[in-house]
């Protein structure tokens, strides 16, 4: 687990997005030792904003995507959960359509430094998939 430190918080690589193109999205898998392993997806906004969540629908707590990087509808403009197709906003997260309305995705602040993207340490520690 590769970690870094910014003003005291510590944060851990979760995957290259230095590549990562506007309304795309990447699976990342982070090993959390004994606690398990932390799921989750980044995806990049049509303005190159960077947001990360556990990768968790909060219908049934199923991983959203069907495909190993494929979190979003095929217009880049909404992650979709492949199995009931719930339809989150990307900025926040929440559910706007489907079987969770109004439910939120986990988020996690996620950084990007030098093409890579890390995740705070304390969020994801929070938020063990396994
Ligand atoms: S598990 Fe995601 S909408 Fe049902």
């Amino acid at each position: 687990m590769k970690t870094i430190e910014i003003e005291g918080a510590f944060y851990v690589a979760a995957a290259e997005v230095a590549s990562l193109a506007a309304m795309k999205s990447k699976a990342f898998t982070i090993d959390l030792g004994d606690q398990g392993s932390c799921e989750g997806f980044l995806l990049r906004e049509h303005d190159r904003t960077l947001r990360a969540y556990k990768n968790s629908c909060p219908h049934t707590g199923a991983p959203l995507n069907w495909t190993p990087d494929q979190f979003l509808t095929t217009n880049g403009r909404y992650i979709q959960c492949s199995i009931h197709g719930a339809m989150f906003v990307t900025e926040t997260g929440e559910c706007f359509a489907g079987p969770c309305s109004g439910k939120f995705l986990t988020p996690f602040h996620v950084l990007e430094k030098e093409g890579m993207s890390y995740i705070a340490l304390t969020e994801i520690q929070k938020s063990p998939s396994k």
